[in-house]
């Protein structure tokens, strides 16, 4: 069943993001948390919501801060927002802005709630680093500790592999490959070649170059004052390359296979901070309030494959799926937003969407059909604009509905493939 068939149809008000900056540049000092607060700050002011009516807020994120691991009720506790709104964090990888968003609609099309915010926010530049093992045996014990002996005896215990730090690795804890390993693997498997993979590269960052010149991504940034002065504010995404192009991408060395690879810098997503949110609302309320939603929730879907196969490849799964309870086809899709990982995974996804073989895996007869690429990721995407992995799919739901309604059009799609072989589909309507 579409959840627009539950009776209550969950209605996309709008949604505001921060800027998008590569890790360790601009927002180097600004926190997930802090994030995700002027996100949902400004998206409160834009729509000038009585925040006694907001029922929760869901935020994902991939990254955690150990101190504060549910970052949803830390940025719900904001002097601005209700004590009682129910607060809670979600994580699925790339897609945890999404399972936010859906998190919410669901609990809206059950009656639960009315008015809620979902989003997600990641700092790339601050992943915690944390002691060894070893380390952390050693500081358990010596805080245990009864007497003076006993505590230096705790600390005589270290050796010099337990200072050596543990930082999180962007890879897979089943496999142990890295997110850029699989990529390239399904660039072989797919048979996608370099080339290929720099021009969708190319194509994101003209896209996004022309979206921040014309307005129509820069509209979606609230501005963050950037400490430690505050005295500048940051008011766009600083890895949008207009002056890119082929030659300059052709000559980047590979990343993850230095000697047959294909994936480097220029056709990778960047590691990335920012937060972004979006204000849902059953569709009654919304009218009865007087909001004009930008579109409607129409459907969804989640899948799964084995990562150790193609991390990457879940999305050719889970669209035909959201489409068929959508009861619309490819055909129908006024605009496609295709999360951008790698290049060499858009195209991966795009070639799965045309093959009967994975028509077949996802249970279906026919293919999903090829994308019009005049309809895909028409503001660029995450290679252009850049992914701080919780904050994406709540970035992505709002340009795709902007985008939808300055069109006057009616359809949209949108994928995301994550982290444990995992994807997702929505579709999004608007009338
Ligand atoms: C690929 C990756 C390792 C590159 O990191 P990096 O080396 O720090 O990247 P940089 O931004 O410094 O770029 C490297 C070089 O390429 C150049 N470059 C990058 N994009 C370019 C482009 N579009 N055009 C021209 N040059 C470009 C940079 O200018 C830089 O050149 P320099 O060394 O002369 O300064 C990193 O972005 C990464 O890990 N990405 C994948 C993240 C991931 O796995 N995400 C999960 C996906 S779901």
């Amino acid at each position: 069943m579409a959840l627009s068939e539950s009776g209550r149809r969950v209605a996309i008000v709008a949604g505001v993001r921060t800027p998008f900056a590569r890790a360790g540049t601009t927002l180097r000092g600004v926190s997930a948390i802090e994030l995700g607060k002027i996100a949902v700050r400004e998206l409160v002011h834009r729509t000038n919501l009585d925040v006694d009516a907001l029922d929760l807020l869901v935020f994902g994120t991939v990254i955690p801060s150990v101190l504060a691991p549910n970052i949803a009720r830390e940025v719900a506790l904001m002097p601005l927002l209700p004590k009682r709104a129910q607060a809670w964090s979600v994580s699925r990888a790339c897609a945890s802005a999404n399972q936010a968003i859906t998190d919410a609609a669901d609990q809206i099309a059950l009656g639960h709630a009315t008015i809620a915010i979902a989003g997600g926010a990641e700092s790339l530049s601050a992943v915690p680093i944390l002691h060894s093992r070893g380390f952390s045996d050693v500081l358990v014990a010596a805080a245990k500790a009864k007497t003076l002996g006993q505590r230096l005896g705790a600390f005589a215990r270290l050796r010099p592999r337990d200072f050596i730090p543990v930082t999180p690795a962007i890879a897979e804890p089943t496999t142990g490959e890295t997110m850029g390993q699989s990529a390239e693997k399904m660039a072989k498997l797919n048979q996608i070649p370099r080339r290929e993979q720099d021009a969708l590269a190319l194509q994101s960052h003209l896209n996004a170059a022309a979206g921040t010149r014309d307005g129509r991504l820069t509209a979606e940034i609230a501005p963050v004052y950037v400490p430690p002065s505050y005295d500048q504010a940051m008011t766009e995404d600083n890895g949008i390359r207009s002056d890119t192009n082929l030659e300059a991408l052709a000559a980047l060395r590979p990343v993850f296979d230095r000697r047959y690879g294909s994936v480097t810098a220029g056709n990778a997503s960047p590691l990335t901070d920012g937060g972004a949110a979006v204000l849902l609302m059953r569709e009654d309320r919304a009218a009865a309030l007087g909001y004009q939603p930008l579109a409607f929730i129409r459907s969804y879907a989640y899948a799964a494959l084995d990562p150790g196969e193609q991390l990457l490849q879940a999305p050719v799964l889970a669209a035909p799926v959201a489409l068929q309870r959508a009861g619309l086809t490819l055909k129908d899709m006024d605009l496609v937003e295709m999360h951008e990982a790698f290049a060499a995974q858009v195209l991966s996804n795009l070639r799965g969407f045309e093959s009967v073989h994975w028509a077949e895996r996802a249970g279906f007869r026919e293919p999903v059909g090829a994308v019009d690429r005049a309809r895909l990721n028409v503001l660029g995407g995450s290679i252009a604009i850049g992914h701080p992995f919780g904050a994406t799919g709540a970035r992505r739901s709002t340009t795709l509905v902007n985008e939808l309604a300055r069109r006057g059009a009616q359809f949209g799609l949108m994928t995301v493939c994550a982290a444990g072989g995992l994807g997702f589909a929505m579709v999004v309507e608007r009338r």
